[in-house]
């Protein structure tokens, strides 16, 4: 069986190296170089170009190497198999610890000694207790729902918002659009780890940051295309939002002449929140892969009919 893998960002001789060694019959070819196409039954891909899965005649499968499918689903000739995406462990602990550093980043009030060293002022703020931070997290899925047990396990007080209602201990849970506002208010920071699909796109908007308190801060993890970027500008330039981290854009890389780049109280970082390593997420794809050799149910597949 041949996989076809396609990747910008991650390094294929890695995830060949980890993904041979758990099926060493297992024939990983490096786009460009995949021969003939005809023999190639799985694809190992991250943002492949539209229409290149659909060149591939035989195949069974298709493994993402991100947990977000967007992209994948945006290609309308994408072919009619099962998609997995990936649950990884290394992924959800890297997301965790990013969503934890971000938040401490803001309880701990760094953001204002960044502001205060702009102008050489010395002025010390008493730490509170995490228990006094309230923080609620967009989507409870694999990475938002351990972001918001580990954000739990750390004291803060912790809501999580989701389709449907959860049971994760210290995390208050909110369910559906008509539970939106009330989740929104009294939460000092907001999480967004929602999958991006047509019922979340924009969501992030001027509508939700009228619904936080005054002083409230973004995190944003998702997609960009989640937020209204006019609207968060809006929002921390009247002071109604008191800054944002933001690490998905519309447009990636962000262009150097973006005003999000120069914000004061926005900080940029390179999608760089959480990727998966392949000594783990290779033992995903290959038990995926033995599954599908075996006829058995694949793990992690797509509900392509609600988009994540
Ligand atoms: P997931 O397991 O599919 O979880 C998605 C969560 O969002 C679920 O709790 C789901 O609710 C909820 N949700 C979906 N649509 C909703 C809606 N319309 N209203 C309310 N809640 C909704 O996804 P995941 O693995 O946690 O990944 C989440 C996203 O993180 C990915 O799609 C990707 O965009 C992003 N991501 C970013 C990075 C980065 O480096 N920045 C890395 C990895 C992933 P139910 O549980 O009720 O279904
Ligand atoms: C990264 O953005 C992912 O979806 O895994």
């Amino acid at each position: 069986m041949a996989l076809l893998f396609y990747s910008r960002e991650d390094d294929p001789q890695a995830w060949r190296a980890a993904l041979c060694a758990r099926l060493p019959d297992l024939d990983f070819r490096i786009w460009p170089e995949l021969g003939d196409p005809g023999v190639i039954e799985t694809a190992l891909v991250w943002r492949p170009p539209p229409g290149l899965l659909a060149s591939l005649p035989n195949l069974r499968a298709i493994f993402s190497l991100g947990a977000g499918i967007d992209a994948l689903l945006a290609d309308p000739t994408l072919p009619d198999v099962p998609l997995c995406r990936m649950v990884d462990p290394s992924l959800t602990r890297s997301m965790s610890e990013y969503v934890l550093t971000l938040v401490l980043f803001y309880h701990r009030r760094l953001d204002l000694y960044a502001e205060q060293q702009r102008s050489a002022r010395w002025r010390m703020e008493m730490p509170r207790p995490a228990s006094d931070t309230t923080v609620g997290v967009m989507g409870l899925g694999e990475l938002g729902g351990d972001a918001a047990r580990c954000l739990a396990g750390r004291g803060f007080r912790v809501r999580g918002w989701s389709r449907r209602r959860k049971r994760i201990a210290g995390v208050e849970s909110f369910a559906g659009k008509a539970e939106l506002e009330s989740f929104l208010a009294g939460l000092d920071i907001v999480i967004c780890l929602l999958p991006l699909t047509p019922a979340t796109e924009g969501i992030l908007n001027a509508e939700l940051f009228a619904r936080l308190p005054q002083g409230a801060c973004l995190v944003h993890l998702a997609r960009g295309a989640h937020l209204v970027e006019q609207d968060l500008l809006d929002a921390v330039q009247r002071g109604h939002l008191r800054g944002a981290v933001l690490d998905v854009f519309r447009e990636e890389p962000l262009p150097a002449e973006h005003p999000f780049w120069r914000h004061p109280r926005i900080r940029v970082t390179p999608h760089s929140a959480s990727y998966s390593l392949p000594e783990t997420g290779a033992e995903v794809v290959a038990d995926n892969i033995r599954r599908l050799r075996a006829g058995r149910p694949l793990r992690h597949v797509v509900r392509r009919e609600r988009g994540y």
